[in-house]
């Protein structure tokens, strides 16, 4: 049985999960021991087999968890043939992860897949993925584990309570769009209630040829769109990220909200609100058990009415964005959504020499 505590507006009412599922992980590397070691905390589950292309990560991972020899795969399709697995976790890089969820989705009776961000590396397989699953009722997340922190417990209690007033903009910052600033996207998707975007205009700098865990990254990027429900959001990234000084600001008509993940003169998170010419701290120390608390929620939805706060629908607007930002600059104009390019138009530049370099 598992309990979650109470917080963010009672959304995380104590559920009760009786089942034990059986959880496999495809893709061994830091992010898969790591979840792997988070599902064996939780009591409703059981990590009952690993696949990895590499054994010896594959064999790491099984010595993390106790898995026995039989359990350690280095194909994933043969861990699904020999192992009756109920939820999946896919934490492998993502230019691969639309194929193996496509393909998984297909072969094995699942009831979940839970994946690492970002969705995928192209606009298109992020439809695909989500498309596959919807169609075969299997419940597909992703970790967004920001969503699940303290501070954003905290933050998401002060504009519910209303105090900011109507929420009118939320802004970003981060070194890069899709590869970090991914989950300060998301949490703009968080605090203006999940719904999809209409357009964006953006810009994107590739001069300084830069790469991030072997991905092509722009070096500064900036994005303009509105939700909706009418509210603007607004992306800095690299160069000019100081534009937005906090991690996410919110900005009401009655105040703003900042919420900060690890700062300069302390390491952990804070939020500050300004209101009627005041400022105060509502919360300043740790993010808490994000990662356990992400995996609870979606586990404890598996067969429910209720959709996990990192469910494909809800992430699906942040990755729009970013892919949407990035096809305004290949556009030289504007993007009304929803957005139908198939591939990540940033790295499609980059590959044609579309793209501004000295
Ligand atoms: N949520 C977060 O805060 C956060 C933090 C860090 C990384 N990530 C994301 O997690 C993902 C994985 O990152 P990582 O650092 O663990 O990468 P990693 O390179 O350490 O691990 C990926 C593993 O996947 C395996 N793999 C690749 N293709 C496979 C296949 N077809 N079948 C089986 N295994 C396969 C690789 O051999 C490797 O061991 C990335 O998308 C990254 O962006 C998220």
């Amino acid at each position: 049985m598992t309990a979650i505590p109470g917080g963010y507006l009672g959304a995380f009412e104590p559920v009760e999960v009786m089942t034990d599922y059986a959880v496999g992980v495809i893709g061994a590397g830091g992010r898969g021991r790591l979840h792997a070691r988070r599902f064996a905390r939780i009591d409703s589950c059981t990590v009952l087999a690993c696949a990895d292309l590499e054994l010896s990560r594959a064999e790491q991972l099984a010595a993390d968890v106790d898995l026995p020899e039989d359990a350690v795969f280095t194909d994933y399709r043969e861990m699904l043939e020999e192992i009756n697995i109920d939820v999946l976790c896919v934490p492998t890089p993502p230019a691969v992860r639309a194929a193996i969820v496509i393909d998984c989705a297909r072969r094995a009776d699942l009831d979940a897949i839970h994946c690492e961000k970002p969705m995928a590396s192209t606009w298109g397989d992020c439809r695909r993925m989500t498309q596959e699953c919807r169609r075969r009722g299997i419940q597909l997340t992703f970790t967004h584990q920001l969503r699940y922190s303290n501070a954003v417990e905290e933050a998401s209690a002060v504009v519910d309570n209303g105090v900011l007033g109507e929420l009118t903009r939320v802004e970003m910052r981060r070194s890069n769009l899709l590869e970090a600033g991914i989950h300060q996207v998301d949490l703009c998707s968080h605090f203006t209630g999940n719904v999809p975007a209409s357009w964006v205009i953006g810009q994107v700098d590739y001069r300084e040829q830069e790469t991030y865990r072997g991905t092509n990254i722009e070096g500064q990027t900036l994005g303009h769109w509105q939700y909706d429900n009418g509210i603007h959001g607004l992306a800095a990234t690299g160069r000019g990220s100081d534009l937005v000084e906090p991690h996410v600001r919110l900005i009401g008509e009655e105040g703003t909200l900042d919420v900060q993940f690890s700062h300069d003169d302390f390491d952990g998170t804070r939020v500050l609100l300004r209101t009627g010419g005041e400022e105060t701290v509502v919360f300043q120390g740790e993010r808490g058990p994000a990662i356990t608390r992400t995996l609870e929620d979606v586990l404890c939805c598996i067969g429910s009415d209720e959709e996990p706060r990192v469910v494909a629908n809800n992430v699906f607007v942040a990755n729009e964005l970013i892919f949407g930002v990035y096809e305004s600059s290949r556009r030289h104009g504007g993007v009304e959504f929803p957005l139908t390019v198939d591939d990540d138009p940033l790295q499609s530049m980059i590959e044609t020499g579309e793209i501004y370099v000295e």
